[in-house]
């Protein structure tokens, strides 16, 4: 019979020479849920063997993260600020980057009771959801192109117990008449042309539309500024290198308090401004 630690031993091994950069905290993560355990007791159950169930339900989820399928959608779940949401192929699994962009969100909602937010390419709903969980007076409404992005928020809606609107919109034909206390957005602002030089686990598994949308920053800069309240806050999450060029953007739209944040890896990421 084989042991728990053996397998994880081999699966560490298969997965790294696929070319996984995690693949001990991949493998471990996998066998946890193959097993039914935390990742933390697998250190209590190295020696245990595994039944053949067991095994069979191992040798799927490591051949699935071996084909570079990411670990999310293979673990079919995400954590993201407090939120544990359903993730697969639907839509763009949430980033801790995100998690800096709602922490600016909620500075900005800070004193309002029942403010109006709009969160503009929901996407799984990360972003609408952190905001109704965290500021539970805020009425939330997140829109999307896509009908299954949609459909994947509204199933973590229903997993978190929290109410939010959904809409399906296009983000290009300006944006739902407010007044909007706060538009919230992480848009696709991949660069189309470097789309094949992502890893594998993005370009291959991930929705291209949620990633790359040519425009799609500006276009909600300007479909912003249309329907925001008075003092209401406009915050983006941006890629690595563009928030000189959206800080300057705001501000263009006349947007003022315009602020730049880096995330958790120092980048700068996330641009705000406020309406006077
Ligand atoms: C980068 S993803 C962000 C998803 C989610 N908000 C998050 O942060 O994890 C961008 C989202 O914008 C949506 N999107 C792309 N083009 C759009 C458009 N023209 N109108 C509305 N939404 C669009 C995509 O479907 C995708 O869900």
């Amino acid at each position: 019979m084989t042991s728990l630690g053996e397998v994880l031993r081999l699966s560490t091994e298969h997965l790294a020479a696929k070319g996984s950069e995690t693949p001990r905290l991949d493998a471990e993560r996998l066998l946890a849920k193959a097993v039914g355990l935390e990742r933390i007791e697998l250190y209590m159950a190295l020696d245990r063997p595994l039944t053949p169930l067991e095994l069979d339900a191992a040798r799927v989820l490591v051949s699935r993260r071996a084909r570079r399928e990411p670990l999310q959608y293979v673990l079919g779940e995400w954590g993201f600020r407090r939120l544990t949401l359903t993730v697969d192929r639907r839509a763009l699994i949430p980033r801790p980057e995100t998690e800096v962009l709602v922490e600016r969100a909620l500075a900005l909602l800070a004193g309002l009771d029942r403010p109006r937010v709009l969160d503009v390419g929901t996407g799984s709903g990360a972003i609408a959801l952190a905001i109704a969980d965290e500021h539970p007076g805020a009425v939330v409404t997140g829109l999307d192109c896509s009908v299954d992005a949609l459909a994947l928020a509204a199933e973590n809606a229903a997993r978190t117990g929290l109410a939010i609107e959904l809409a399906r919109h296009d983000l290009f034909r300006g944006l739902p008449d407010g007044p909007w206390d706060l538009i919230v957005s992480n848009p696709p602002y991949v660069d189309a042309a470097d789309l094949p030089t992502l890893q594998p686990e993005v370009r291959d598994w991930e929705p291209h539309g949620a990633l790359s949308a040519e425009g799609a920053v500006e276009a909600v800069v300007r479909g912003a500024v249309a329907v925001l309240a008075l003092a209401g806050g406009l915050a983006l999450e941006v890629g690595a290198g563009q928030t000189g060029a959206t800080a300057a953007l705001l501000q263009e739209f006349g947007l003022v308090e315009v602020r730049v944040t880096p995330d958790l890896r120092g980048i700068d990421r996330v641009v705000e401004g406020v309406r006077p």
